[in-house]
């Protein structure tokens, strides 16, 4: 079992660089199927979430080459199957892109209900409302599988009932080659689906109005091969932004798009950080004991659902009562129980958590529920007196990369350790 062990309270100053989007990138990798050529991606973050999907189109019969760490040549002629079991979508959520892929490649799909983060009932109704109006039909077989058929694609209006960013990600996939227009009302905004876009029409595509609520896609006959890069992941430089705030340091975070971190600069200015935005990167410090704030997750662009977790850790220890509402999933205060480990004071109520700040944390052992909480269990590492060992940290390397050796490099006390199996004692000695 590997944990990381931490050893907290020194303010985090230096440096760090931001990686390629996960969240985009697990709906670039599949797109490449509708190419039928070869796509040299660029910027791809090398994370566990990323080799599953890879591992995923190579079994398919992709020809995948990595050129470097961060680059890859994807050539996806020879895929021949329209099939994916459960023991490969079960490795990531996004595997279920692989359904509006590989109905707007073979017009058949058949992909067992995918994996991922436990943050609630993640239904995918939507999604099938969408490959529904444009003429396919879909069945739920044995085992989870959902099948999804159609003759010919066409081009429809598609209203989803819910602003989902899987759902308006399937859709787009589904429709690129579909006959005709079709119109996404209720369209997510998120960065990712915009940057999913720009892909596609570098593809041939012809889609419009990607980060608007209302997305164009007119569908084309063939798509071809491409070079092109990934943003920068929002969520990785939001999570660097609040761990330089909780532990009033001074961190300049590069390689990043400002104007997708608006509402986490926001709510950290709120709290009494500094933020100075330039180009391409951003600095954040904080010299005090944070202030209170209430926070609501909203989708883009309103404060990420993917920040809540990160967030409530600099509230925890923040001056006064704070009001957190999550509004896009039901289940994701589970951390909460692991926080109030260290000292934390949170009480939960549905879709509602009340923070009462405390002067600090206190290191202990603690778990990473899931993808953010994991990250917010680092944040209550760095911040935290004592030593904090996290458990289950297969959960941060499905979305972050290098996550040691960046907060190292920017003066975190944290160490990668192996224990047997049902060794549950830990060596005081970080470094
Ligand atoms: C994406 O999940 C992200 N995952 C999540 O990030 C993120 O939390 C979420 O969007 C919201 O921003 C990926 O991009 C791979 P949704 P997704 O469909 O697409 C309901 C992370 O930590 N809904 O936008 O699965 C749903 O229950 C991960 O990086 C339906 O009711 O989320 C939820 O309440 C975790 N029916 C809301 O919509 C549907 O058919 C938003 O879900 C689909 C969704």
């Amino acid at each position: 079992m590997e944990k990381f062990v931490i050893s907290g309270g020194t303010p985090l100053k230096g440096e760090v660089t931001v990686s390629g989007a996960k969240n985009a990138v697990v709906a670039i990798l599949p797109a490449t199927i509708l190419a039928e050529d070869v796509c040299r991606i660029e910027n791809i973050p090398n994370i566990s979430d990323v080799t599953a999907m890879i591992n995923i189109l190579n079994i398919m019969g992709a020809h995948v080459k990595y050129i470097n760490k961060n680059t890859v040549e994807i050539d996806t002629r020879h895929i021949n199957s329209y099939v994916v079991e459960h023991e490969l979508s079960k490795q990531l959520r996004a595997s279920y892109y692989l359904i509006g892929a590989l109905l707007g490649r073979f017009s058949h799909a058949e992909v067992a209900m995918p994996g991922g983060c436990y943050l609630g009932v993640r239904p995918i109704d939507q999604h099938i409302k969408g490959f529904e109006a444009l003429g396919a039909k879909v069945t739920m077989e044995e085992n989870a599988m959902v099948n999804a058929q159609a003759d010919r694609l066409l081009g429809n209006s598609i209203y989803l009932d819910v602003v989902s960013v899987g759902a308006t990600i399937n859709c787009m996939l589904a429709a690129v080659k579909a006959r005709g227009l079709t119109v996404i009302e209720n369209a997510a905004k998120e960065p990712h689906i915009v940057d999913l876009a720009n892909f596609l029409n570098t593809m041939g595509a012809d889609v419009r109005g990607a980060g608007t609520d209302v997305i164009k896609i007119r569908g084309v006959e063939k798509l071809h091969g491409c070079e092109y890069t990934i943003i920068p992941d929002q969520i990785e430089a939001g999570t660097y932004m609040v761990a330089a705030a909780a532990t009033k340091g001074d961190v300049l975070i590069k390689n990043v798009i400002p104007k997708h971190l608006e509402s986490i600069s926001a709510k950290l200015i709120e709290c009494g950080a500094n933020v100075e935005e330039y180009d391409d990167s951003i600095r954040v410090s904080m010299d005090r004991r944070p202030g209170k704030c209430n926070i609501k997750t909203m989708p883009h662009p309103g404060f990420p659902t993917d920040m809540q977790p990160q967030f409530s850790v600099l509230l925890s220890i923040a001056r006064g009562v704070s009001i957190v509402t999550e509004s896009v999933w039901d289940n994701r205060f589970r951390y909460a129980e692991q926080l109030s480990r260290m000292g934390a004071v949170i009480r939960v109520n549905g879709k509602t958590a009340v923070i009462e700040g405390v002067e600090g944390l206190k290191g202990a052992p603690i778990r990473a529920d899931d993808l953010r909480a994991g990250a917010a269990m680092m944040i209550a590492g760095f911040v935290a007196s004592g030593v904090t060992e996290i458990e289950e940290i297969y959960h941060i390397e499905r979305g972050y990369e290098d996550v040691v050796e960046k907060f190292r490099s920017i003066g975190a006390k944290i160490e990668r350790r192996e224990y047997p199996d049902g060794d549950d004692k830990i060596q005081l000695n970080v470094g």
